[in-house]
């Protein structure tokens, strides 16, 4: 995964280093965090489990999509930018309808209130327009007001709930791809 960087901001892939796993650990310990993912979230308890979910965001990676951490440039990290395949609710989609991509922002706590998830998530659109994506989404937590702006700020349509991912009802925004891209 090659890394990104923006005017403030270095994306790159995660490791198993001790100090990535103790950020990955510090920050998804933190039900401040946590509160708007996923229908039951859970906090993490124990280092090994940060190290396991780095394992499985590896497994991602495809040189477009994955999870990176977004640190500055000079290597302090502030959280994770998700562009990955994106569940269906269990009675969504037709067997074999292909996955949505889904783009996600994870800050720490620390690191809220300057803007970086927007920076990071419009620096990542265009490698998924290059490589043929045709549309990504972002689905939010109906009362993750954050979350929602962040989508606002990097220009994302709001399409209203939808129930289609995740078994839950989210606010759904979403990008499709930009004429002239590899998708269109
Ligand atoms: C979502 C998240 C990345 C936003 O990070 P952030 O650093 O607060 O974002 P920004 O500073 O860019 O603020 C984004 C916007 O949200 C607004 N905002 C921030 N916190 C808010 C809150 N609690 N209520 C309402 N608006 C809020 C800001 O004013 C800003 O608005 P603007 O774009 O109109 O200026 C961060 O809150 C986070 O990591 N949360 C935990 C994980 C999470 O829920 N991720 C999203 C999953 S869908």
């Amino acid at each position: 995964m090659t890394p990104v960087r923006t005017a403030r901001l270095t994306l790159r892939a995660w490791t198993t280093d001790a100090d990535d796993v103790a950020f990955v650990f510090d920050m998804y310990s933190r039900m401040d965090v946590l509160r708007y993912l996923g229908r039951t979230p859970r906090v993490l308890e124990d280092p090994a489990e940060a190290s396991a979910m780095i394992g499985r965001w590896e497994a991602l990676r495809d040189g477009v999509l994955g999870v990176r951490a977004i640190t500055t440039h000079d290597g302090e990290r502030l959280g994770c930018l998700l562009l990955k395949r994106i569940p269906w609710s269990t009675d969504a989609a037709a067997p074999g309808t292909p996955e949505d991509i889904e783009i996600g922002w994870h800050l720490h706590p620390d690191a809220w209130g300057h803007g970086y998830a927007a920076e990071a998530a419009a620096a990542v659109l265009p490698l998924a327009w290059a490589a043929g994506v045709p549309r990504i989404v972002a689905v939010t937590n109906p009362a993750n007001a954050a979350s929602q702006s962040v989508c606002r700020r990097i220009g994302m349509p709001a399409l209203g709930p939808t129930d289609r991912y995740y078994d839950s009802t989210c606010e759904l925004f979403e990008f499709v791809a930009p004429a002239g891209s590899g998708a269109s």
